[in-house]
């Protein structure tokens, strides 16, 4: 059985010197709650809201906003503090409730490999990102865009 310290014990009894981790990680689960609620709430607006809405939504309106710096900067920020932010989270869940010393290690480093393996195919899908593909010919603003490229 596990033993959860005194909430007011001195904190050399329970942890070690050098960076306190723990509180860097409570600090940071509050400040990207605050920045994702700007970014998602923008991002639901921008994509739900505004001009046709959801009726707008398909391959060439997201073509048109990874075309934008602003965009992919936005949707790559939003992706980077998520995952962080949900990975962290979960790892507070897995530390609470299991209390076999191993496989809570193990679970731990599948959600940091799990987030990012995420973080790196998401960045390079956002930044490598071409709508033009090959003999795009259906006649849509997109294939009449890919051609006036070349
Ligand atoms: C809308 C913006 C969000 C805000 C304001 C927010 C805020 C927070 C805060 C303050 C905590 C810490 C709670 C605590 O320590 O007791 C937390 C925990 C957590 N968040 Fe978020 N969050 C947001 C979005 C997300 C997203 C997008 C995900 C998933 C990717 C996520 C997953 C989690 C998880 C798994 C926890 C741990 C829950 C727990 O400890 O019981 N959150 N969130």
């Amino acid at each position: 059985m596990s033993t959860i310290a005194e909430p007011r014990a001195p904190r050399t009894a329970v942890r070690r010197s050098g960076p306190n981790l723990e509180k860097w990680g409570w600090i940071y689960m509050r400040a990207s709650g605050v920045l994702l609620v700007v970014l998602i709430f923008g991002h639901l607006f921008v994509n739900l809201m505004i001009g046709d809405g959801i009726h707008a939504l398909d391959f060439a309106f997201v073509a048109g906003k990874f075309a934008s710096p602003f965009w992919q900067w936005w949707d790559v920020l939003m992706l980077w503090l998520a995952l962080i932010h949900g990975a962290n989270g979960m790892r507070t869940i897995v530390n609470d409730y299991v209390t076999h010393e191993s496989t809570r290690r193990v679970l731990v480093w599948a959600l940091w490999l799990a987030a990012a393996f995420l973080i790196l195919l998401g960045t390079l899908v956002v930044f490598t990102f071409d709508p033009c593909i090959p003999n795009l010919s259906d006649g849509s603003v997109l294939a009449e865009f890919c051609s006036a490229q070349g």
